[in-house]
């Protein structure tokens, strides 16, 4: 996106990415964009699949122990989110896009970002050199941005949940229109899809858990089990297209800018994917970046990327925050015990009972401005 966002405003941008075309289109992640996120690639021409093939979304629907409330988006604040697969998302923009990028470039190293920076990359065994003015270190968690910069420049934050969800991709249609967060006793459970006949299901498994370990039928078996007994009965299963497990994690970097260097996405932060942020969060980075690297190569400003790092922390945090807190409220926790249930259940009747809570769940979902 953020490839896209400078060549529309005529600046060259390089993109070293460390796999191929293919592996990249193959990846199964997340699917759901805040209207924030339908906007900036309708902003970058590489909307027009997304609006003929996404699924727009008025509300979702929590669990818990089998108890239902719906969460009524439009109704509460009048806004709604798009079921569009991000890899699709990343095919549209990598169809669109001119420039070049440099795929299976292995062995980035980061140089003189303080200064005049330059980048060096292996590709078919030959090192080659970029020079350039800025660097984005969009390359994710573990990549080798934030990993160039000086331990004592750099402050972490992080918190590991003591779980993961095993997802599954299916070609069956949706269990229900909706998205359904799933509070059980033995673990949540997400309903997910990626279109009318597409559909992506989640459980809450232990953090060492193997995938190799889980079967189709033990998959199916366990999800009908954390449903209400309703929404299992129409479960329609099939062999699954993919099925692997992610660990859930919290982690915030700051700051977010070294000198030429500015880090944007899973690269500066993680959110455990409850409540959808993680590409939306990296897309919320590359508007804010993009806008301040054009105006510092058109108008000689430095005012935007200035104040880059802390425009996006404010916003990052914040999602941060959101995202434990579905993750808090939705999880089993071994650690908390009887009292910690209670608590949960307590924090899922006051949303019952509540609209302003309401409010405050499904302006967050949709995405803060
Ligand atoms: C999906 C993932 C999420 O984390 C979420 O909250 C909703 C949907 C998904 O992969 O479809």
């Amino acid at each position: 996106m953020l490839g896209r966002l400078l060549e529309q405003a005529r600046i060259d941008a390089v993109i070293l990415e460390r796999k191929s075309a293919d592996y990249v289109l193959g990846r199964i992640r997340a699917g759901v964009l805040e209207w924030g996120a339908v906007d900036l690639l309708d902003r970058a021409g590489a909307g027009q699949r997304m609006h003929a093939e996404g699924l727009v979304h008025h509300g979702t629907a929590l669990t818990f122990d089998g108890d239902r409330l719906h969460i009524d988006f439009t109704g509460l604040v009048g806004k709604q989110v798009m079921v569009y697969g991000q890899t699709e998302v990343t095919r549209d923009l990598m169809a669109i896009r001119e420039g070049t990028t440099i795929y299976e470039a292995e062995d980035v190293q980061l140089h003189d970002f303080d200064r005049r920076p330059w980048v060096t990359y292996r590709r078919d065994g030959t090192t080659h050199r970029i020079d350039c003015d800025f660097i984005a270190g969009c390359d994710g968690y573990h990549g080798a941005s934030r990993a160039s910069v000086p331990e004592g420049s750099i402050r972490t934050f992080e918190r590991v949940y003591p779980f993961g969800w095993l997802g599954v991709l299916v070609d069956k249609p949706p269990v229900d229109p909706e998205l359904i967060y799933a509070h059980h006793q033995r673990g949540f459970a997400l309903c997910s899809q990626r279109s009318p006949t597409r559909s992506r299901y989640y459980v809450q498994v232990e953090a060492q858990e193997q995938v190799e370990a889980w079967s189709d039928d033990r998959f199916w078996d366990e999800l009908r089990h954390r449903l209400d007994p309703e929404t299992a009965e129409r479960l329609e299963i099939g062999p699954s297209i993919e099925k692997s497990i992610a660990q859930l994690r919290s982690f915030v970097a700051e700051p977010l800018r070294f000198g030429k260097l500015f880090l944007a996405g899973d690269a500066a932060h993680i959110v455990p994917p409850t409540g959808a942020k993680g590409l939306n969060l990296a897309m919320g980075d590359v508007a804010i970046l993009a806008d301040a690297l054009i105006e510092a190569v058109q108008e000689g400003s430095e005012a935007g990327i200035d104040s880059y790092s802390a425009r996006a922390l404010a916003r990052i945090w914040k999602a941060e925050r959101f995202s434990w807190w579905m993750t808090s409220l939705l999880h089993v926790f071994p650690e908390t015990g009887a009292f910690g249930r209670r608590i949960q259940r307590a924090e899922f009747d006051y949303l019952s009972g509540s609209r302003v809570a309401q409010q405050s769940l499904a302006e967050n979902y949709v995405g803060l401005p």
